[in-house]
């Protein structure tokens, strides 16, 4: 018996002193393994008298199971030691604030076209598109600007270059929007209401302008639609736009090659102290170019002007932006300077809706 206390004493001591699972791997092979002490003791089982089988036997077998019971609840142990350690180590405060990002803005051009989308959407206008790189004939001819109209000079306009061999048309950068008027009523004819929102480009660079800029074009057509509707629908769409019962709007008349007979539309404003203020003062900005649309337009779109007729204007997004925004200088929209754009910019949740809100 002595034997076996000893053998208790070194395994079951050996367990308890073991430090990591690889030396309980050891202890495990040197007693239970094929070779293992424990296991050459069974085999002499074989050689003993029946009753000491039976005692020495029946102890082995207890030991046996000790060793092996320790083994497994050290290695639980072990295991779950390791475990609390790395819950320690690894602790997080999932109620700490998360740390600052810095997230972008949306700059004023795209808010207010945005705006003015959903502006336009609540009086039936669906949104229209063309190519910022123009054919001529979209951008001039077809809004009966012929070639050696002064308008195409005027324009100051940006061609694109031409190979002496190139056989297509000649292209531009559109100089406005008003060749998706001819593009919208080719497409779907009429009864038509089409707004279209883009860049256009012209050589131009001052405080109110800049050689990329933004316009939105509208359009309606109908049997019986006149310059009372197009009247209408500026005034609504500017008191909409600057969520104010009353604007003051100037109509001029005037002269586009597009439009018979046109008018350039003002609002009221004042720059006093450099603050650009609509709605007072004494100055008034230029806002948007309109008028009935020309026969020899609505016949480029493929409409016959004998059975319809529409409406059809051109406005400054970003003179829009200006005035909404009270910002004076138009040239700091295109300078991507952050100072400016985190000042000016929107959150992407101000998203404009008519029942919400346009503005924050
Ligand atoms: N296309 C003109 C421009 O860029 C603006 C304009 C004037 C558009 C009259 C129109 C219009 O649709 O009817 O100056």
């Amino acid at each position: 018996m002595d034997v076996l206390d000893q053998l208790k004493d070194k395994y079951l001591g050996g367990v308890d002193a073991a430090a990591d699972e690889a030396a309980l791997e050891e202890i495990r092979l040197a007693a239970l393994g094929k070779k293992g002490e424990i296991s050459l003791k069974m085999r002499e089982l074989g050689k003993m008298s029946p009753e000491e089988k039976q005692t020495f036997g029946k102890a082995l077998n207890e030991l046996k199971t000790q060793i092996d019971t320790a083994l497994r609840v050290k290695k639980q142990a072990l295991a779950d030691a390791a475990l609390e350690l790395r819950l320690k180590d690894e602790w997080l405060d999932v109620t700490l604030p998360g740390r600052p990002r810095r997230s972008g803005t949306i700059h004023p051009v795209s808010q207010v076209t945005e705006e003015v989308i959903a502006i336009f959407a609540d009086m039936g206008f669906s949104v229209g598109e063309g190519p910022q790189v123009e054919d001529d004939w979209h951008n001039f001819d077809a809004l009966n600007i012929a070639p050696e109209h002064p308008a195409r000079q005027e324009h100051d306009t940006f061609f694109m270059h031409r190979d002496a061999s190139d056989d297509r048309p000649p292209h531009v950068l559109r100089t406005h929007t008003s060749p998706v008027q001819i593009r919208a009523m080719l497409e779907h004819g009429a009864p038509i209401r089409v707004i279209a929102p883009g860049r256009v480009y012209r050589m131009d660079m001052d405080m109110t302008h800049a050689p990329m800029f933004h316009q939105v074009e509208a359009m309606a057509i109908g049997k019986d639609i006149s310059m009372a509707n197009l009247k209408w629908v500026l005034e609504e769409f500017c008191k909409a736009f600057f969520e104010v019962d009353d604007v003051e709007l100037r109509f001029r008349a005037s002269h586009f090659p597009f439009t018979e007979p046109s008018a350039e539309v003002d609002i009221r404003c004042s720059w006093e102290g450099k603050q650009l203020k609509v709605g007072e003062g004494d100055s008034w900005m230029e806002i948007l170019g309109s008028g009935m649309m020309h026969p020899k337009v609505l016949e480029a779109g493929g409409i016959d002007p004998k059975e319809w007729q529409g409406f059809a204007f051109g406005i400054g997004i970003d003179r829009l932006a200006m005035l909404k925004y009270g910002i004076p200088d138009l040239r700091a929209f295109f300078d991507s300077d952050l100072r400016w754009l985190k000042h000016y910019g929107f959150q992407p949740q101000d998203m404009p809706t008519i029942a919400g809100g346009l503005s924050r």
